[in-house]
């Protein structure tokens, strides 16, 4: 209710009283979400604002051999999961599908296959009951994660969002009102994670491995580049290229030995590099904007140096730090189940028409 209040309060109806708007309209109240972006199948429900139930299988087994998501398996994997998912996910709620007020699905970005899996169920399943379908962005899903439990932040605040894809530095004025103000250039945070875990002989994805070994590890053994650009920018195809430069001085011989004796070294100081780089943009961007919120969302924001780092920025400057927990940090159905309540809440319906967007933007 809380969290309905503050988006209230950002759509600007603060001056409506809140009992009437309740007898007025028929709000929806009950909203299944739906993610299948990448190889994650998840259903989740939302009711009245509250989580009932979240289910995510992880296809993480069926790609780990090939070091990386294979789009044709994800797909396939996708179309076996979904219905025992979003089944699990409503007898968990303990509901009927009739129980429903709304369909809310991840129509992009993504791998088309992926998420087209998803769309075209939510799109029969809402045909079907006669439900409205909610398309969501799944950037904006993980800008709202931090609305899936308390606390979450007032408007406006700032947003990093750190994942396998993306990385933006978002100004969130109001429910669905942001602002990009910087981006990465090239790879993503995560992307340079998995892609430096892989040069390091470690598993998919790269980012938990290199959090893991990376606490064992000293991170002034090697110092990587920490690039700062213009504005709020983010680069890390060189920092990743500086790893790669930085195990090519060896032999083979040498790198075995090499990565035997100082893997956690290895991870330790590409992490720093990582953290820095992310730290030092967000605490020019809070002294720049004045925001006293500060929210970091999407699979990196798992990250323990991240996580301890942007709690002790957050105490220096004096700001309020939101990241979600860590179930909600990688891909789940309970932030798209979440934004689709506060869009169900201000009226937003998607065509059946709607059509999956690979490279939607923010
Ligand atoms: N503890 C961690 N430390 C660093 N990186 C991590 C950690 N846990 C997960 N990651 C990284 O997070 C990424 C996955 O996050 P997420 O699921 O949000 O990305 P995605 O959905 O693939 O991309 P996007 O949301 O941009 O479309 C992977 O790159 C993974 O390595
Ligand atoms: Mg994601």
């Amino acid at each position: 209710m809380e969290t309905f209040r503050a988006f209230l309060h950002a759509f600007q109806l603060r001056g409506f009283p809140w009992v009437s708007i309740r007898i007025v309209v028929a709000l929806p109240e009950v909203i299944l979400g739906i993610e299948t972006s990448c190889d994650d199948t998840a259903a989740a429900v939302v009711i009245g604002g509250q989580l009932s139930a979240n289910v995510v299988a992880s296809q993480q087994t069926t790609h780990l051999r090939y070091g990386g998501v294979v789009p044709e398996l994800a797909s396939r994997d996708h179309q076996r999961r979904i219905v025992p998912v979003v089944r699990q996910a409503l007898q968990e709620a303990g509901l009927h599908p009739q129980d429903l007020d709304a369909i809310a699905v991840t129509y992009g970005p993504g791998l088309v296959g992926s998420l087209l899996v998803g769309l075209s169920f939510a799109k029969a399943f809402a045909l079907g009951l006669g439900r409205p379908l909610i398309g969501v962005n799944h950037l904006e899903g993980h800008i709202y994660s931090v609305f899936i439990e308390p606390p979450s932040p007032p408007f406006p605040y700032l947003c990093l969002i750190v994942s396998g894809g993306h990385t933006q530095l978002v100004r969130v004025d109001a429910g669905f009102r942001h602002t990009l103000l910087g981006r990465t250039r090239d790879d993503a945070a995560g992307e340079a994670f998995d892609k430096v875990a892989r040069l390091l002989g470690l598993g998919y994805p790269g980012g938990p491995e290199i959090d893991r070994l990376a606490r064992q590890g000293r991170p002034d053994f090697v110092t990587f580049p920490r690039p700062r650009l213009e504005g709020y920018d983010f680069s890390f195809s060189g920092l990743k290229t500086a790893v790669r430069y930085y195990l090519d001085q060896f032999s083979q011989a040498e790198r075995i030995r090499l990565l035997e004796q100082h893997r956690a070294d290895l991870c330790a100081s590409f992490q720093q590099a990582v953290v820095d780089v992310l730290i030092d943009t967000l605490r020019r961007a809070i002294l720049d904007t004045g925001l006293r919120h500060v929210a970091i969302v999407g699979g990196v924001s798992a990250n323990s140096g991240l996580r301890a780092a942007a709690q002790a920025l957050a105490e220096s400057l004096d700001v309020q730090l939101y990241i979600p927990p860590l179930p909600y940090c990688m891909d789940n159905a309970a932030m798209i189940a979440i934004t689709g309540y506060f869009k169900a809440k201000s009226g937003w319906k998607s065509p059946l028409t709607l059509a999956a967007t690979p490279t939607l933007s923010d």
